[in-house]
């Protein structure tokens, strides 16, 4: 180890060499004594040059372990988890996590905090007064013994060394790149300790990858990395051109996820949580086939089950379960902004990223590494892809707590919408899904 450093590395990568199981050992064993500028520059290294399938399984073993692995034993199984490589109005993870612990699985769920123009769902849980985010593996592992769910930010002992990536990525441009998502959600799963893991690889304009080949190609070096490593993976491409479901923001994302639960919620979220939450009953062998799963997740819903799970976290992670009746409980804007159109015909695109990036300009994004965000505001879609649209009808509302950034966000708005004398096809939301490596065949 005597002559690996921090310069080394970054040389190496800048000029397309691989690293050494040692030079990782050594870069992630030291993550915490090297400067922020030292590891972005790093990190920005390996955007541009990449990582091959053993450096990406090392990078993402030694991630897992630089903190605690969860031992999920004691906890009833089967134990499952699910992740999203990030998206717009991504709420999924709020629905699925008490509707499949209805239904018998647990769900022992670790999220993150918002990255680039995504959401996080550590932030969103956050809209809801009261509730932690934070809690430490004992008061995880209790809660997933109680009441089969809980859905926690990293801590300083799971995967810590991610948290300092992520945060670093977040603020420098870094995020895309397929080794490091596949080592920042792979090592934060295995850390997590679950059973069946089910990865949501986003793919379109909102997503980090925006082509069906890299969200493949992604899906393909998680399964490898997961093969490797020994732990069941289920990978699912779905799509991310235009937002998931008609809100993004957070406490109006929450509030999507409720009605969800209750059976209430937009079409495209609804199918998604149910074709997720079925592929991962069948994995944990509680039904025979996906079918019989989407039959079962739907009669969860109907049954009230489901939100009763969901009033049962929130109470175990200290929350005010009163925001199940009353969602306007959680910050509200002081405007509400309508955006309407210019001009006739029919909603063509709906460019996820822009809207993500007008949610950031009102305040529902991270500029700087650990910003605060403001959690009342957003935007609430009218109309989407397929809409047809009149001029001066409302394409959206911005939820804004200030004028000035409501008329930039407006203009972005706008530049989302692509409007057409005719109709597009709908796409399909799940694209492709997998359960075996290429890579490794
Ligand atoms: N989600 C993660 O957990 N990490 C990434 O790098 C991207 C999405």
């Amino acid at each position: 180890m005597a002559n690996i450093n921090i310069l080394k590395l970054i040389r190496d990568k800048r000029d397309g060499r691989a690293h050494s199981i040692e030079e990782l050992g050594w870069l992630i064993g030291n993550l915490d004594s090297l400067p922020d500028y030292q590891i972005s520059a790093w990190l920005m290294a390996v955007v541009c040059r990449g990582m091959n399938v053993e450096e990406t399984t090392e990078l993402t073993r030694l991630m897992a372990v630089s903190g605690d692995v969860l031992d999920l034993s004691s906890v009833p199984g089967p134990r499952v988890d699910k992740h999203s490589t990030g998206g717009v109005g991504d709420k999924v993870t709020l629905v699925l996590a008490p509707l499949l612990a209805a239904a018998g699985v647990t769900v022992a769920k670790l999220s993150g905090r918002g990255l680039g123009h995504t959401g996080g769902t550590i932030d969103k849980l956050e809209a809801i007064s009261g509730f932690r985010t934070s809690l430490s593996p004992e008061e995880f592992l209790e809660q997933l013994r109680q009441i089969g769910c809980a859905v926690a930010g990293q801590t300083g002992e799971l995967a810590p060394a991610d948290g300092r990536l992520y945060a670093l990525r977040d603020v420098t441009g870094t995020v895309e790149s397929i080794p490091l998502i596949a080592a920042s959600v792979v090592s934060k799963k295995i850390a997590a300790g679950a059973d069946v893991i089910l990865l949501d690889v986003k793919v379109g304009q909102g997503a980090f990858m925006k082509s069906l080949e890299e969200a493949k190609a992604l899906a393909d070096v998680m399964l490898a990395v997961g093969e490797r490593l020994g732990k069941r993976i289920i990978c699912v491409v779905s799509d991310m051109e235009q937002p998931l479901g008609f809100n993004i923001g957070h406490a109006n994302e929450v509030e999507e996820a409720i009605l969800t639960l209750q059976g209430q919620g937009p079409e495209d979220l609804t199918d998604l949580c149910v074709e997720l939450g079925a592929l991962l009953l069948e994995g944990a062998g509680k039904v025979e086939d996906v079918a019989s799963g989407r039959k079962k997740l739907a009669a969860i819903i109907e049954s009230g089950a489901a939100i009763a799970k969901l009033r049962e976290m929130i109470l175990a992670q200290g929350g005010d379960p009163a925001v199940i009746e009353n969602p306007k409980s959680m910050p509200q804007p002081k405007y509400r902004i309508p955006v309407q159109a210019k001009e006739a015909g029919f909603v063509t695109a709906l460019d996820a990223f822009v809207v993500g990036g007008a949610g950031k300009i009102l305040g529902a994004g991270r500029l700087v590494k650990g910003a605060p965000i403001d959690l009342a505001v957003g935007i609430n879609l009218v109309k989407k892809v397929g809409d047809k649209v009149e001029v001066g009808e409302i394409l959206g509302v911005l939820l804004a707590n200030d004028e000035g950034q409501a008329k930039a966000a407006a203009a972005e708005l706008l530049a989302a919408y692509r409007i057409a004398n005719r109709p597009v096809e709908a796409q399909p939301t799940i694209k492709a899904v997998f359960t075996k490596s290429a890579l490794l065949a």
